[in-house]
């Protein structure tokens, strides 16, 4: 391991012995949590039942996608497909370390969000990972425990199968043949990170994740039962409870992109507590970097006032923008709309 690679604490490493949080965790008075101002009961995001998708009332479960995904860009589901056994041996891998700030790296453990990039530190850990196609990332896993690469590849072809069932709802939800949104990410791509925040003395003072939206096509969170997940809705913060045997879906940027902003990537965050860790596994669902991302032609319309919002790039120029930025606009995709001249 590189000496600059070590210099830069866990946040695990400072948790257990700090009963202050730290200078540059602490974020300008302005910017923090702000319990009392988030919605913590009453309406939540949509839940979608799978159960029935592949019979006979296949067409309302799609208009409940449609709706999903227009007017909130989150939901949970379940009857998923991925089984429990599978969850729960996911859940129960140790994090193992693997530290490293490069951004560009497949398999890496490191802190916060872009520790080169931000100047507010964010108290999270995380192991990053690519996961498909698995043969060509498997043997950058860790390999201790023993276990880690089996538990964590049959997660992911699990959560594979899922992704592309919802990427075919989704994609007639569009109004689009159902192959259409799959079609357009190239060889695929699929990433994994396991979150893990630790308890932290001043939860009021920081974030485990600033507000963000993802980069990438679709998200599948697991998560564990400690609430952290935040949503934002109609100008307010929404707090997601977690339901079990449930997965939280949330679009990122490049389905605002292809739906041409019929569909929104939505703004979220993860804040801590003082008394609780808490561990979370999203999968970004993504294009490979070689794709060249655009609007789906169907959804353009230039007489009808609907041109093409975006310019098309490779999903690697967007993935490499999105690291740089390390949150510092709240949404990436703005930099990659259509000149309007
Ligand atoms: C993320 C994310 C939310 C959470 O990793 O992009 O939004 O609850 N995580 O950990
Ligand atoms: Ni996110």
């Amino acid at each position: 391991m590189a000496a600059s690679a070590t210099s830069k604490l866990l946040v695990s490493d400072i948790a257990s012995v700090v009963d202050h949080v730290p200078s540059n965790y602490v974020r300008p008075i302005s910017d923090r949590p702000n319990m009392s101002e988030v919605e913590t009961s009453g309406e939540t995001i949509p839940l979608i039942d799978l159960q029935d998708l592949h019979g006979p009332n296949r067409a309302d479960i799609i208009n409940q996608f449609a709706h999903a995904c227009s007017s909130y860009g989150f939901f949970q589901i379940k009857n998923h497909g991925v089984p429990e056994e599978t969850i729960k041996r996911m859940m129960n891998s140790e994090r193992v370390k693997h530290y490293s700030a490069d951004t560009k790296k497949t398999t890496r453990l490191s802190t916060s969000f872009n520790v080169c990039k931000e100047k507010v530190s964010n108290w999270r850990d995380f192991l990053r990972l690519h996961c498909y196609p698995i043969e060509d990332f498997i043997n950058e896993w860790p390999s201790t425990p023993l276990s880690f690469r089996e538990v964590t590849a049959e997660y992911a072809t699990s959560v594979r199968a899922l992704v592309l069932t919802l990427l075919e709802a989704i994609s007639e939800s569009l109004g689009l043949p159902k192959d259409r949104v799959s079609k357009t990410l190239g060889k695929h791509g699929q990433h994994m990170a396991i979150n893990y925040y630790p308890p932290c003395p001043q939860p009021e003072l920081t974030y485990g994740l600033p507000g963000h939206k993802d980069a990438n096509l679709i998200t599948v969170l697991l998560q564990d039962d400690v609430s952290g997940l935040q949503v934002f809705k109609d100008d307010k913060w929404v707090a997601v409870k977690p339901v079990p045997n449930t997965f939280i879906v949330n679009l990122g940027d490049q389905m605002q992109v292809i739906s041409n902003d019929k569909y929104k990537s939505v703004l979220h965050r993860a804040v801590v507590n003082s008394d609780k860790e808490r561990i979370s596994i999203p999968t970004f669902y993504c294009p490979s970097e070689d794709a060249v991302i655009s609007p789906a032609q169907e959804l353009i319309n230039e007489e009808e006032d609907s041109p093409a919002i975006y310019r098309s790039f490779t999903y690697a120029e967007y993935f490499e923008k999105f690291w740089d930025t390390a949150f510092a606009t709240e949404s990436c995709v703005d930099s990659f709309k259509a000149s309007t001249n």
